[in-house]
């Protein structure tokens, strides 16, 4: 589905990412780093938000470097960022609706594809007319999910989607990662390692801009590199 070949991009002349190989296919992957590492920056070159210096962006066999970020939305590809993004001040339900209002294969499934956002989330159902500020941390979370959902992709990219939540709630969002990848496509980048393990295929490791490692999730649970730097208790 994604296929990124010699990718390399920055910011003004400052160099982050270089001769990037990466892949999604019908899979969930994981993209791991620490901070600083390029994470947000790979997802940003897909979304068409940073523009590339070199190498291709494939989706679908078709190139998509400088295509505008609404396109690859209208594509398919829906992203939960990092900051969350959703309007604090309008209610639940409106900001699912949102989520599907200007995607042309989804806006015309509005209903439905709410009933099954609330049937996965029950919380967001009975919160439906709270204002999205008023919720807790991992509830927005899971509307931000759910909001991403709501138009329908084909692959769905999380950054960092475990950020600043306490660890039950964590685990809670990797479930829900984990329910979802026999019906699309995940990109997922994290911090946390150990959590997403359970919930990806494959991963990729990005340091200093590039990929260092990439590997099937038990690969990666088992290479004393993964265990000693992102494992490690
Ligand atoms: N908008 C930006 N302008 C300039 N530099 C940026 C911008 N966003 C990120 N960077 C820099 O690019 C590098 C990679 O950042 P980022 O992709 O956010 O890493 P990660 O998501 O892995 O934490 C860092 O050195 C960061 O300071
Ligand atoms: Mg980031």
């Amino acid at each position: 589905m994604l296929t990124i070949q010699g990718l390399e991009c920055g910011y003004g002349r400052m160099k982050v990412l270089e001769a990037i190989d990466f892949e999604v296919g019908a899979e969930s992957v994981g993209l791991f780093g620490p901070n600083g590492a390029g994470k947000t920056t790979l997802i940003s070159a897909i979304m068409g938000m940073v523009k590339p210096w070199k190498g291709t962006i494939e989706l679908d066999g078709q190139k998509i470097n400088g295509t505008e970020t609404y396109s690859i939305a209208r594509m398919g590809v829906a992203l939960v960022p990092q900051e969350r993004e959703l309007f604090p001040g309008m209610s639940v339900e409106d900001n699912l609706m949102l989520g599907a209002a200007y995607i042309p294969h989804a806006k015309d499934d509005i209903p439905a594809q709410i009933e099954k956002i609330y049937a996965m989330f029950p919380i967001l159902k009975e919160r439906r007319t709270q204002l999205a500020g008023t919720m807790s941390g991992g509830q927005q979370r899971m509307l931000a999910i759910g909001r991403a959902l709501m138009s329908k992709p084909r692959l769905l990219i999380l950054d960092e989607p475990s950020l600043g939540l306490q660890p039950s709630i964590v685990a809670e969002v990797f479930d829900v990662l984990k329910s979802l990848k026999s019906s699309v496509s995940i990109l997922v980048t994290e911090q946390n390692v150990r959590e997403s393990l359970r919930a990806i295929d494959r991963g990729y490791v990005l340091e200093n801009g590039r990929i260092v490692l990439a590997d099937s999730a038990e690969g990666l649970k088992t290479n004393p590199y993964v265990i000693k730097s992102y494992l490690g208790i």
